[in-house]
């Protein structure tokens, strides 16, 4: 028998009472994301084809100058999210201001963006999954002077978040607030289909995700941890097996399913880790939590951290909730 297939538009649509506020609108910036993410899909398809397209910085055959592809993703999320009139403006990584969509349409937009438009980058060139990561929030008041205060809000007051993987098949994934959801793109008709209604993630798994190399720049806490996570231990399913991608969305994405713990713990160089709190860590910081997991940064819960800046960084503990809870406990004992 042939299966009904839900696709991402008609997911929204059917799914937008549930949105508190501005229903319409945010049903239209969601689908604006999920059009974006199919034309950086189709640039990421091409990376492989460099060498004959030319370099990025240089000149291709049609004439064009080719761009990075994170600048790529950057422009058409942007274009995206202006054209479609619901964001007043956008925090991007790859942008040090915030950047206002300054269209008419957008003058009464009620919503705020912030993203990580390609995640992953290092890995671009070399075929491995990468990824783009957002996060959406209300617009306080219409009238706000200061529209980079409103971007200072907690993660707990998003009211949707997902991210997008370009793998071995390209994966849309988000949240409103009612659990979490995930659509497959069939390249065949071009849409992503509902594939992962509801994902919850398992309460333990035995994947820990974490760059080892810098081992010798962590705290004692995070060193006492891994070292636990390679004791022998049945009742424990340990030693836990080392899966690093260095594509967060990619290595979160299959921890989410699997069961498994990502770290990207504080250095002695970098006391506050190198993951950014509004585009990449409370996004999927809410996810974790919508589908049963945690995250936190070592100490204290991701959503819960009030930004003072753009591009804040903080350490990153994600993934099932015992494991999260157990990484916490030594990161906080040996201090
Ligand atoms: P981005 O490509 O957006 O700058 O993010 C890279 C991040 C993240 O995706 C990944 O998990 C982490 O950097 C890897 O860092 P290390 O190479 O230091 O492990
Ligand atoms: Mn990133
Ligand atoms: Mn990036």
């Amino acid at each position: 028998m042939k299966r009904q297939v839900t696709t991402l538009s008609q997911f929204i649509i059917e799914r937008q009472a549930d949105f508190p506020y501005a229903k319409g609108e945010l049903s239209r910036l969601l689908l604006d994301i999920g059009i974006a993410a199919k034309v950086v899909n189709r640039e990421v398809n091409k990376a492989g084809l460099v060498d004959i397209l030319g370099e990025a910085g240089n000149i291709n055959i049609q004439g064009e100058q080719v761009k990075k592809l994170d600048v790529f993703a950057n422009e058409q999320f942007i274009i995206a999210l202006g054209s479609g009139g619901e964001t007043c403006a956008v925090a991007s990584e790859e942008n040090e201001d915030l950047v206002p969509i300054e269209t008419l349409v957008s003058k009464n937009a009620k919503y705020l963006v912030c993203i990580d438009p390609l995640d992953g980058s290092s890995n671009i060139d070399v075929n491995v999954s990468i990824g783009t990561i957002f996060s959406i929030y209300r617009r306080k008041s219409e009238e706000s002077t200061s529209i980079l205060s409103e971007f200072l809000q907690k993660g707990t007051q998003q009211v949707a978040a997902g991210y997008v993987i370009y793998g071995s098949s390209t994966m849309l994934v988000y949240t409103t607030g009612k659990g979490v959801n995930g659509f497959t793109l069939d390249p065949s008709i071009g849409e992503f289909c509902l594939s992962h209604p509801d994902i919850k993630t398992p309460e333990t798994g035995n994947i820990y995700s974490v760059n080892e190399g810098n081992y010798m720049h962590l705290t004692e806490g995070v060193k006492a941890y891994l070292r636990w996570c390679k004791e022998s231990d049945k009742d424990t399913k340990r030693p836990y097996t080392a899966r690093y991608i260095g594509s967060l969305v990619a290595d979160f994405h299959r921890n989410l399913l699997k069961g498994g713990i990502y770290i990207y713990p504080a250095t002695v160089t970098a006391p506050n880790g190198k993951l950014r709190l509004l585009y990449e860590c409370n996004p999927l910081a809410w996810i974790a939590e919508q589908a049963g997991g945690q995250a936190s940064d070592g100490r204290n819960r991701i959503l819960d951290i009030k930004p003072e800046s753009l591009h804040q960084r903080t350490p990153l503990f994600i993934g099932s909730p015992e494991m999260v809870t157990m990484a916490v406990e030594f990161n906080l004992k040996n201090q």
